[in-house]
């Protein structure tokens, strides 16, 4: 794709336009190994969005986002380098999407401050994400931690966006997106569109090998709970082996064997099987089979992507051209909606010469 569509209305001679293709956008925090969970439940499904074709796609890593919590300057270029190198290794494709850094594109960084103006201190306070962070990180409950969603949502609505897709812990941020969008349009007429969320199922239910009632979280201190996608194969397999099932031992979903329930989830996310296939396909064997097959099944597909994030992250000059490319492209459109904001609350833009 050249560049997002921007066809102005159907001319008024009738002439029959071609559907404007709808916009769908998500970005990843750049914060350090992405997780089994997040590649099956987000990024796998980003990529099928743009291979349908059906949508203008918009990719971005969210830097700013990123400075909510203290970070260490060496290590957070590092991550952000990573997390577009795992967005181009897991299939988006910078000729199809756009691809680009959140701060590159200024537009960000000012429309949220306009939309701070339009969000309620009190609708912050009851952002699951923001209690949830404060109490983590106690002796820095910064005003970017608490405006946070104001941020998400200018990513948002700079590109009119019609869908995110987004994993489930994301959701309360995209109702305050809509909200926003909602009460700015309301006051000054239609100025952004309500994006929808695309709510992905598969990753949402990836749960911790350690302890299958908790989501797999990449924070999580236990490293043998999560599989992230620089995993070798043979850490892979081991974290598979040990995974915690209960004293059953028959491979078959079930109320309370969250162990293997949570298993027999990953094996089907990532090998397509429905369950009932699955259950057929081990019936007979034990838990010890089951763990060395999804131990394999996982390593076949982390291995292809962690190797290009390798490769990519060996020519991070190919990412620069990515992202500037990416930059030039969004800001292009970002600037139209900026503009359309400012007007529309009574700025006075600056005159061309
Ligand atoms: N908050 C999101 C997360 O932590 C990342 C994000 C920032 C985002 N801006 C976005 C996701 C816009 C979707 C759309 O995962």
């Amino acid at each position: 794709m050249s560049e997002i569509n921007t066809a102005a209305p159907a001319a008024q001679n009738g002439e029959a336009k071609p559907a404007k293709k709808k916009i769908s956008l998500s970005f990843i925090q750049p914060s350090g190994a992405i997780t089994l969970g997040n590649y099956l439940g987000a990024l796998k499904n980003w990529v099928a969005i743009q291979d349908s074709g059906e949508f203008n796609c918009l990719y971005a890593v969210a830097d700013l986002h990123a400075l909510t919590v203290r970070q260490d300057p060496k290590n957070l270029r590092q991550q952000i380098y990573q997390g577009l190198a795992v967005l181009l290794a897991a299939g988006i494709d910078p000729e199809k999407s756009i691809v680009f850094q959140q701060s590159h594109v200024h537009q960000h960084a000012e429309l949220a401050w306009i939309l701070n103006c339009y969000t309620m201190f009190g609708e912050l306070s009851r952002m699951t994400q923001f209690k949830d962070k404060s109490a983590k990180y106690a002796d820095n409950i910064n005003a970017g931690l608490f405006t946070y969603p104001a941020l998400m949502a200018a990513d948002i609505l700079l590109y009119q966006t019609d869908y995110v897709p987004v994993g489930q812990d994301q959701k309360q941020h995209l109702e305050i997106a809509r909200d926003i969008a909602n009460r700015f349009n309301g006051i000054y007429g239609k100025t952004f569109t309500e994006p929808e969320p695309y709510i992905t199922k598969a990753g949402a239910r990836i749960m911790s090998l350690a302890e299958p009632t908790k989501k797999m979280s990449k924070s999580d201190p236990n490293k043998n709970a999560i599989i992230t996608i620089m995993d070798t194969d043979a850490e892979i397999i081991k974290k598979f082996k040990r995974a915690v099932t209960d004293s059953g031992s028959e491979v078959r979903m079930g109320e309370g064997k969250d162990g293997i329930n949570n298993l027999i989830n990953i094996y089907s996310a990532v090998t397509g099987k429905s369950v009932e296939e699955i259950e057929r396909e081990f019936e007979g064997k034990g838990y010890g089979d089951f763990k060395m097959a999804c131990g394999e099944v996982v390593a076949d597909t982390v291995r292809p992507i962690r190797e290009k994030v390798t490769d990519y992250m060996n020519n991070k000059d190919y990412i620069d051209e990515v992202c500037k490319k990416g930059a030039f492209m969004a800001s292009r459109f970002a600037q139209r909606t900026l503009e359309k904001t400012y007007k529309k609350v009574g700025l006075v833009l600056p005159k061309a010469d």
